[in-house]
Order: C-alpha cells, then structure tokens, then sequence
C-alpha cells in the first residue's frame, strides 16, 4: 500500500492487501461485514508474525543472545507504537493482554480489589457488552461493591443525566463503553471523565470498537484505563492492550504472578519479592510475542491509511446503507441513533418476520458474513428502549467495505423482506 493512501481511503486499493477478500462462499465472492466481531488480516500483518516466526523467534528479555535481543526489540517497539497510536505519554502506560476482556478483569481484580471497599460503587451503563458488565458482578461478591447502571435514551444515546445523576461520593470507577458494539452509539466519553473526576472517580473506557475505528487520544479524554482488542484492528487475536495512567498503574498489584513480572524473588528470610518496571509487572509469563509484532504491523497499516480516513470512509459507507435500508426495504428496524456525528460504522436491526440467525444464514447464502444473536449485550437487547428479545442481525464495516458491496446486501435482504 503507498503513502498517497493516507488522503483518501480507496477500498478497492486496499483490498488488494487482504488475501482471505478473494475467497468465494458458496460461489459468490465474500462480502465480510462482521468486522466488529474481528476483522479481517492485510498480508503486511500476516507477513510480519511469519518473519518473526522464520527468523526471529526467540523468548523475549530471557536471553543475551541476538534472537532474544531483536524479539525483545520489536515486542517493545511494539508497546511503543501502541503508546504512540493512542497518544499516551510513555509505553510504560502500555500493558499487552490477551484481549479487551482479560484488560477488563486485570483492572476489576488487581486495582478493584486493591481500592475497592464494601460499600463502594461502580458505575457502569445499559450499553456495555458483557465483558465489561460480569468482571464487575463478580467484584460484587469478592468485595460488596455495588454496581449501578446508567440508562439509554429512546435514539439510542446514552441518557447522560442519567449517568450523571447516579454519579456520587461513593463511586470510584465509571466504566464505559465508547462505541457501542450493538448500537453503533459513540458516547462522549470526554464529558464522563470530567464529571467522573470532578466526583473523585476513575474512568475506564471500553475503545474495543473505537480504537480500530477513529483517532482515540487519551490524553484528550483524560481517561484512566483505555482497553481494546488487536483482533478488531487487522491485527492477530490473542493480543489486547490496557492502557493505564502511570501513577495508577504503579500503584496497581499484579494480576498475575510468574516469570518476567518481578525484578528479584527471595526465600532468604521469608519472601521478599520485587516487581519489575511497567509494563512488565502486568506480564507474567512469555507473552503473546508473535500477537505483539503482529499488532505493530496493525497500526503501521491504519497509520499510513490515516484514522480520519478510516472514520470518514466509515461514516460514509453507514450512512450510505442507513439510507438504502431506509429507501428501499420497508420491513427492517434499525437499532442506534441516526445523528451520524455520534454513530460509529455499526448497523443492527430485525426483519419483521424473520428471526435474526435465519436472517444472517440467508445473507451467508449470498457470501455475505454478518453476526446474529446478542453480540454479547443481552441487557441491552431487552431493555424497554430496544426490546429485542430474539437478538438482532449486526452488519458493521471496516476500511475494505465498498458501496457496492452495500448494494449487493441491501439486494439480498430484498429476497429476505420477499419471503415474509
Ligand atoms: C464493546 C466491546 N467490548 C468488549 C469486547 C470484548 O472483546 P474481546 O472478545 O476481544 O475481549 C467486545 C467484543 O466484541 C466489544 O465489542
């Protein structure tokens, strides 16, 4: 891909990096939006994990030979990269996980059971997949924290004086979602941290489905933990990140224990163990070394693509299908909100009469790959506003999503309207 890219996003040129976008399904050439559930991978990403494969594999910080010394480089170089991509001030504030999920449960287990007294609440919202929703329940048991839930307005935007309304001396963390997953919702997350502060609170934001998707700045934001997966981003799975502010994370007990996280461990006169320098005291074990390389390679990719361009091409392409679906179908119900300033490139709905797995195995007939079911967001689904108790079907677009791909679903769901 060359760096002309970067002032306008072609999904046909970019296409051409994605080897799995040739693939025909059931004859038909792949349409793929099920990019909120992971994204596809560009041959730069799947090249990068194989060369270290091929010619660099080592274990990282363990060995004085040169394999050891260029893994070690280029996993930290990939911290850096990430630090960078986020604007955080230095990679120490970058900690590598499993996923958004495992960054969830590290900040829940080590700062929640650090900080967390009987008594305390954690502020959460309706829109939150369940990721960020079953850490917190099981806190309620280890530590009597109460967990409140801020509520959604009918538009499907987050109801902000809710949120604020239930913001009190006793919360000590806000945890909320930036895109929603479901809706597509982008909530103001800037405004949350400021009242959160204001209130003595932490602020956790879920970026799972807004890192991969726009410029996020935590500085801007001023949030206190930011978590996103690799997978979402062209990058491999089994790699995530949390990002945490410096001073709370060296104030943070280790999740896990074990090799690489600590700097001296003693059985002299009882225990006597020291942690090692962030991030490192948060990653026990060999980690996911080829995940981090690979997730170098992810940001390489969309930083010479520009995030205002991926935003912008996918602001465009949601519009676009909002506005077919709207024109040319009579039967579908959207879910999320209209205003596309604060939608992401996520679009949910039902077909009258038609359930929602029966939908995506018609849709998958014709190649085209969506997700059916909750997407993880069960409470959200039921509750009064969206009232989806089947599930629903989530179409949602990445940077190789074209108009014409658009046109050919918006055909297909045609069939699907025709046969109720
Ligand atoms: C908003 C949101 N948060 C958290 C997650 C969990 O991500 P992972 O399964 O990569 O841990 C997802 C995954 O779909 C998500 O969309």
């Amino acid at each position: 891909m060359e760096d002309e890219f970067k002032m306008c996003l072609d999904p046909y040129k970019i296409r051409g990096d994605f080897p799995i976008l040739s693939r025909k399904i059931y004859g038909k050439n792949l349409i793929y939006f099920d990019n909120a559930a992971t994204t596809q991978k560009p041959r730069q990403v799947i090249d990068a994990i194989c060369n270290y494969y091929r010619e660099k594999n080592a274990n990282i910080h363990r060995g004085v030979h040169m394999l050891s010394q260029e893994a070690s480089e280029l996993y930290e170089e990939a911290h850096y990269k990430v630090a960078k991509f986020i604007n955080a001030s230095q990679a120490e504030e970058i900690v590598f996980v499993k996923n958004t999920t495992e960054a969830i449960n590290l900040v829940a287990y080590s700062w929640g059971i650090k900080n967390l007294e009987r008594g305390d609440e954690v502020l959460t919202t309706l829109m939150e997949h369940h990721s960020n929703i079953v850490p917190w329940y099981l806190l309620t048991h280890v530590k009597g924290v109460k967990v409140k839930v801020a509520g959604i307005k009918n538009d499907g935007t987050l109801d902000m004086d809710d949120l604020k309304g239930l913001i009190n001396e006793k919360t000590r963390l806000v945890t909320v979602v930036h895109t929603s997953n479901f809706l597509g919702t982008i909530n103001n997350v800037k405004e949350i941290c400021k009242v959160a502060h204001e209130a003595g609170a932490l602020v956790l934001v879920d970026g799972a489905q807004s890192v991969p998707h726009m410029p996020v700045n935590v500085k801007e934001i001023n949030c206190d933990f930011l978590v996103f997966s690799g997978h979402k981003m062209l990058g491999p799975t089994g790699i995530g990140v949390l990002y945490g502010k410096r001073e709370i994370l060296e104030e943070t007990p280790p999740f896990m224990g074990g090799g690489d996280m600590i700097s001296e461990v003693h059985y002299a006169s009882g225990f006597s163990i020291k942690w090692n320098s962030l991030p490192w005291k948060f990653e026990a074990g060999t980690p996911n070394i080829a995940g981090g390389i690979g997730l170098s390679a992810a940001i390489e990719y969309l930083n010479r693509i520009g995030m205002e361009n991926v935003r912008k091409h996918e602001r465009e392409i949601t519009n676009y299908t909002l506005r077919k679906i709207e024109d040319d179908l009579s039967k579908v119900k959207i879910y999320g909100p209209r205003k596309p300033s604060v939608r992401g490139g996520i679009i949910s709905f039902n077909v009258e009469g038609v359930g929602p797995h029966e939908t995506a195995l018609m849709l998958d007939e014709h190649g085209i790959a969506v997700r059916s079911g909750f997407h993880c967001t069960q409470p959200l689904h039921e509750c009064k506003q969206v009232n989806a108790r089947e599930g629903s079907v989530r179409a949602s677009f990445y940077i190789y999503n074209t108009k014409e791909e658009v046109d050919k679903f918006i055909n297909v769901m045609k069939k699907i309207e025709g046969i109720t």
